[in-house]
């Protein structure tokens, strides 16, 4: 039992005198006599004390106050309304009386409160522990693929400098794929291609084995001058292996406009190259030969890994040539932007390609072009994909 039931009612000798059942039924009867009598005082207090003291948890006290202390039905509720109906003269001591128990009962209740409030926080405390040192759960939210970020990462360069997006279809006609891009029907580059053609034979359809004729759609869509970069899918007929995968992705590049030199080409590649594998590196320009652009070069990166020091020191990376070769480009061939009705005597332009694959393979030191599309969550983990 809690103190306050020890105090709650002292009889003359001084002992606690808890009431009985019987006791609250007979004070029931006698609820309309004389509720105000100093006896019947004691008792409800007394009453109050040990339904307070017994609540066990709050939800009891709380059961314990309306029947106690401030319900409507509570004897001191109801004894407070008695007072009016006592003689003029009686009142005022009655009232003392009253509020003194009331008073009384209330700080039985308020300090039971606290009890309670008190061991149910400590209790909440214990039960509701959470402990933060253990590891959290884990929520992958994905990411976009590598191929997909690399080309988004290079296409906003581009944008940056005030090119715009082009996009092809990858179901090509021949005539964009290879025609028009100076690759006539007998030209021996076209064998390079590994062409997948689509049915019916001698529809002219095939999957585009670059992105190089979406330069050829915007030079007769678009006006003049013309800046556009387009990345895109495409295929070839491919034996798959480390290096090798009939589908993949391309970035092309194309300025037109006039007075373009090979200059704005090389500063445009400076730009490209640095912002694919970092800054302060240089690029050369080797003379090669695509059937689309004259002159044409191959574009190299000096290598990021050895900084072209691969003459002093072995490099994995660039096998010890100093020089990672990243895409072909050149300057527009007369004969596209002829079959594209441009002007050549009044345009000039130049056109850039690169394979996204093997720029990321370089970029991330990934061995197998395999591994962008497998899904092994090994593989994606480090770029965001996978779980
Ligand atoms: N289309 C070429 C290929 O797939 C790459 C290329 C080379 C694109 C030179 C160009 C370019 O625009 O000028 O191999």
């Amino acid at each position: 039992m809690p103190p306050s039931t020890q105090s709650a009612h002292p009889n003359r000798s001084g002992e606690p005198e808890p009431p009985t059942p019987a006791d609250t039924g007979r004070d029931q009867t006698r609820a309309g006599d004389n509720q105000l009598d100093p006896d019947r005082l004691d008792q409800v207090r007394a009453q109050a004390a040990v339904a307070i003291a017994a609540a066990a948890d709050l939800d009891a006290l709380a059961v314990a106050r309306t029947a106690h202390v401030d319900g409507r039905a509570a004897p001191l509720v109801l004894a407070r309304r008695a007072l009016g109906s006592l003689p003029q003269a009686d009142r005022a001591a009655a009232g003392r009386r009253h509020n003194e128990v009331a008073e009384s009962v209330r700080a039985l209740y308020d300090a039971r409160l606290a009890e309670l409030t008190a061991e149910r926080d400590a209790r909440v405390l214990v039960e509701e522990r959470v402990d933060v040192t253990l590891p959290g759960g884990r929520r992958t939210h994905g990411a976009r693929h590598p191929i997909t970020a690399l080309s988004d990462r290079l296409v906003d360069v581009f944008v940056a400098m005030g090119y715009e997006v082009a996009e092809g279809p990858e179901v090509e006609h021949d005539w964009f794929n290879f025609e028009a891009l100076n690759l006539g029907p007998d030209h021996p580059a076209r064998s390079s291609h590994d062409t997948l053609y689509v049915d019916p034979v001698g529809s002219g359809l095939l999957l585009r084995t670059h992105t190089s004729p979406v330069q050829i759609r915007t030079l007769l869509a678009r006006p003049l001058p013309v800046y556009v970069v387009c990345p895109g899918r495409t295929y070839r007929n491919d034996a798959v292996d480390a290096t090798h995968s009939p589908v993949f992705g391309q970035l092309e590049g194309l300025a037109v406009d006039e007075g373009i030199t090979m200059a704005d080409l090389r500063g445009t590649l400076d730009v490209f190259a640095q912002a694919l594998f970092g800054s302060g590196l240089s690029t050369r320009l080797r003379p090669s030969y695509f059937p689309f652009t004259e002159p044409s070069a191959e574009l190299d990166v000096a290598c990021f890994a050895c900084r072209g020091e691969a003459a002093r020191q072995p490099c994995r990376v660039c096998c010890d040539e100093g020089w990672i070769e990243v895409g072909g480009c050149g300057m527009v061939d007369p004969n596209v932007l002829v079959a594209c009705g441009v002007d050549p005597a009044r345009y000039s332009g130049f056109a850039f390609g690169m394979g996204l694959e093997r720029a990321a393979m370089i970029r991330h030191d990934v061995r197998e072009i395999r591994d962008f599309v497998d899904g092994d969550v090994r593989f994606g983990r480090p770029f965001g994909t996978g779980s």
